[in-house]
């Protein structure tokens, strides 16, 4: 069975990515470790208890972590997410706890366990990973694959005209992991939006699903709902964080992978957080870059049917949760 780590700054997609994987039977949730970002630490680790209780299937540990970026002050997504990162729908009451430990130690605890074992999937800032490389090099090189929800891939940023918001909040902490030489998938948000977007039709569908799992879905997205709404005049929930996990959890919906290099900038100017994927054949001038070592793998195309059919069903048929 595949040992995975959950690294999350848990709002309201990634509240989703979460249950797809605590409904999965191919893979074993080790621990869950939880990163200021779309929230704060604090309401980060209530929003990932919540969801592991809608879940109920088994209940890994959830270690709480850095509680802002290695250098920077925290930037949420408070107008994106809800001021509770899940919606303002007043559905965070954990009645579990975290356990004690801090996220960094436990992660490179596990490694130590599980060497070349651990897969760990971020969807959230790097802070956590990054703090464990600089403390354990050696260890953190026994991480069999990091998959990661980062960077706005081949398309413009999310949250400045270059930079996606996990890139941009901890841009330190992101080259810290480019740099380290762990196997990395990277999901980008250029693939997270359009057809891989949950659609009108697709909401309803699960609304309208007997399944207390499918509702939460989609109500602790209402706030991104109105967000895109106000923003594009257009009725879609997209997901990234879902998106990535679906990646990790169902290669078959990767149709396209570029093996290339990449490079963040930390420069604090209007280019930080902005990630540059050299070496894939259009820089013909620039061709000094080709030589670059290739340290990322970036997904670049999925079956967003295949995806949003895995996602519906895996919502729609936990049964354990059926109202
Ligand atoms: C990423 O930022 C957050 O808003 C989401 O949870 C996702 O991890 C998308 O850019
Ligand atoms: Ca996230």
């Amino acid at each position: 069975m595949r040992k995975i780590i959950i690294d999350t700054d848990t709002g309201s997609d990634d509240a989703v990515a979460i249950l797809m994987a605590m409904f999965s039977e191919e893979i074993e949730v080790c621990a869950i470790t939880t990163v200021s970002g779309n929230c704060h630490l604090e309401q980060a680790t209530k929003n990932c208890l919540q969801t592991l209780e809608i879940a109920n299937t088994y209940y890994p540990p959830v270690y709480k972590g850095s509680h802002k970026p290695l250098f920077r002050d925290l930037f949420t997504a408070k107008g994106v997410h809800g001021e509770d990162g899940m919606g303002d729908q007043s559905l965070i009451h954990p009645t579990i706890k975290h356990h004690d430990g801090h996220a960094v130690d436990k992660i490179l605890e596990l490694i130590k366990k599980y060497p070349y074992e651990i897969e760990i999937i971020t969807l959230g800032p790097l802070t956590n990973i990054a703090k464990a490389i600089l403390l354990d090099k050696d260890t953190m090189s026994q991480v069999k694959q990091i998959y990661s929800m980062g960077t706005s891939g081949l398309g413009p940023g999310n949250c400045t005209p270059v930079s996606e918001f996990n890139v941009y909040v901890d841009a330190e902490s992101y080259k810290v992991l480019l740099e380290s030489g762990i196997p990395m998938t990277i999901i980008g948000f250029d693939i997270c939006l359009g057809d891989s977007a949950l659609q009108r039709k697709e909401i309803d569908l699960l609304m309208e699903s007997e399944n207390k799992t499918a509702h939460f879905a989609i109500q602790c997205n209402q706030r991104l709902y109105q967000y895109n709404l106000e923003n594009t005049g257009q009725e879609f929930i997209d997901l990234p964080d879902p998106i990535a996990m679906g990646v990790l959890l169902w290669p078959e919906i990767v149709e396209k992978e570029l093996k290339t290099h990449a490079k963040v900038m930390t420069n604090q100017d209007e280019t930080y957080g902005q990630v540059i994927f050299y070496g894939d054949k259009r820089l013909v001038l620039a061709n000094q870059y080709q030589s670059l070592d290739k340290n990322v793998s970036l997904v670049t195309k999925i079956n967003h049917a295949l995806f949003k059919t895995k996602l519906i069903n895996i919502l729609k048929n936990s049964q354990k949760n059926s109202t």
